[in-house]
């Protein structure tokens, strides 16, 4: 759809940036913090851990003068569970709850809105232990934990996310430390491990509601449009399947608190439905989120799989995010994108797409909470980063979410992934998406050093503009 004149960005939109704690924190074992399932986990032995990350812990005065600097109006982090309650359920840990008041309070001295991550990934080993979220005790010690986050910062927060990605973790759980490795049935185990999550989520936001009647709370699962790889009618209902699975099995039970229908067939058929106590979908029915929030990177293609057919696919992507599922669906590379340096496919018109897609079938405010560029950036010789690339990637985003407004969709914010450059899920420090540089390599800390990128600037002028100076 063109637009003749386009809508402009609402007044009070929130720019930030984003961050997760067990990417950007560091002190890994400080101040009596617990281990998580991150802190014990296989890295690659090519790129670093997270045990300093970018010491944000111990800079975070430093990195919050910084994006006051840039004009953010929220941030986006996470908080650590480890840091808060050691062992997942039991004892709090005062130290662990005065950090996260310090980094709260020093968001806003700048008037930054604190917009919080309850779980990133970083599940506490204790409770992994215990069968993590294939224990449903876990159910209850997500819910203790967050009534402590909202006893302790409910004053001051008011936008609070749940689980961050939930459909990455069930979709590529075993990358992410959350299965026990003699489990024989790993979707089975998977797809409860979920149902859990959707029942603490679904709690959490109710409990939300009790406690903070002035406050909103969303879920943040990570969506993407599906493309049929042609218009042959297969094609299109693979790209349906996969939707279902990939997407709205998480959002519809976010927000209708009900199982997507072809995503419960294809659990059928996998031999994986969860095993669904009595009154677990009133709680999923009396949960209800304020807001969307969603990461997005890129989209995926799809086409239809003919077991008998024995043409070769030609995805030749990340094998790590490859999910083809046998007679359903399998992923089809798109010739139309080019692709970062990582292999990952760039497509901001798909971001409209995406926005408009989960808008019409929701009807909620969505918010972005992680849009961003892996790059390897380079530190000139007079401490500059030019980093037009990312520039140029935002840019044309942000252009898209301006025509996904002026199409009607309800946004009201964008956090780009990251505010500082942080260690990537399995790719190290090196595969940077900062606005601000830190000054270290993968094995080897330097001084760890904040430098303004170029990005940082031209983020800072689209903010004070309102998005008006693209
Ligand atoms: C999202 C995660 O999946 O993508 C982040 O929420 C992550 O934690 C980001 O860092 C980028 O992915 P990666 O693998 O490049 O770090």
């Amino acid at each position: 759809m063109q637009h003749e004149t386009l809508k402009e960005f609402p007044e009070d939109f929130l720019w930030g940036a984003s961050t997760s704690a067990y990417q950007a924190e560091g002190a890994w074992n400080e101040d009596g913090k617990g281990l998580s399932v991150i802190d014990v986990g296989n890295h690659p032995e090519d790129v670093s851990d997270f045990k300093v990350a970018s010491d944000h812990y111990h800079n975070y005065k430093e990195d919050v003068a910084l994006m006051a600097e840039m004009g953010l109006k929220t941030y986006r982090f996470s908080i650590a569970w480890t840091r808060i309650i050691p062992d997942g359920d039991g004892e709090v840990n005062q130290k662990g709850i005065e950090f996260y008041d310090n980094l709260i309070d020093e968001l806003l001295k700048y008037d930054i809105e604190p917009l919080v991550t309850m779980y990133h990934f970083d599940l506490p080993l204790a409770l992994q232990k215990k069968g993590g979220w294939s224990n449903r005790e876990t159910v209850e010690a997500f819910v203790n934990y967050a009534e402590i986050l909202f006893d302790n910062y409910g004053d001051r927060v008011k936008y609070w996310l749940t689980i961050n990605e939930q459909n990455v973790m069930i979709m590529h759980g075993d990358a992410l430390g959350l299965l026990e490795d003699e489990s024989d049935n790993i979707k089975a185990e998977l797809y409860q491990q979920n149902h859990h999550m959707l029942l603490a989520q679904a709690k959490t936001f109710n409990l939300c509601h009790q406690k903070l009647p002035e406050a909103k709370i969303g879920p943040a699962p990570s969506i993407a449009a599906v493309y049929p790889a042609s218009s042959k009618p297969e094609d299109v209902l693979a790209a349906d399947n996969y939707s279902a699975i990939r997407n709205w099995l998480y959002l519809d039970a976010a927000v209708f608190g009900r199982y997507n229908e072809i995503a419960w067939t294809y659990m059928e058929k996998n031999n994986c439905t969860p095993e669904i106590e009595e009154g677990d979908m009133q709680i999923l029915k009396d949960g209800n989120p304020d807001f969307i929030a969603f990461n997005y990177y890129n989209t995926l293609a799809v086409e239809a799989d003919f077991a008998k057919e024995d043409k070769e696919s030609n995805f030749s992507g990340d094998q790590k995010t490859v999910d083809n599922q046998p007679g359903f669906y399998r992923r089809h590379e798109n010739e139309f994108l080019e692709q970062t340096e990582f292999g990952w496919e760039i497509d901001p018109v798909g971001f409209r797409t995406t926005m408009r897609r989960i808008y019409s079938r929701y009807q909620l405010p969505l918010i972005v909470t992680e849009n961003g560029l892996g790059a390897y950036d380079e530190l000139e010789a007079d401490d500059t980063i030019n980093d037009d690339y990312r520039i140029d990637f935002l840019r044309k985003h942000i252009k898209q979410a301006q025509l996904a407004i002026s199409d009607g969709v309800e946004l009201f914010g964008y956090c780009p992934w990251s505010a500082i450059d942080l260690v990537s899920t399995h790719q190290g420090i090196n595969k940077r998406y900062g606005f601000i540089y830190v000054n270290r390599d993968e094995f080897d800390l330097k001084d760890l050093r904040r430098i303004k990128k170029k990005s940082f600037n031209w983020y800072k002028n689209l903010i004070k503009t309102n998005g008006k100076e693209l």
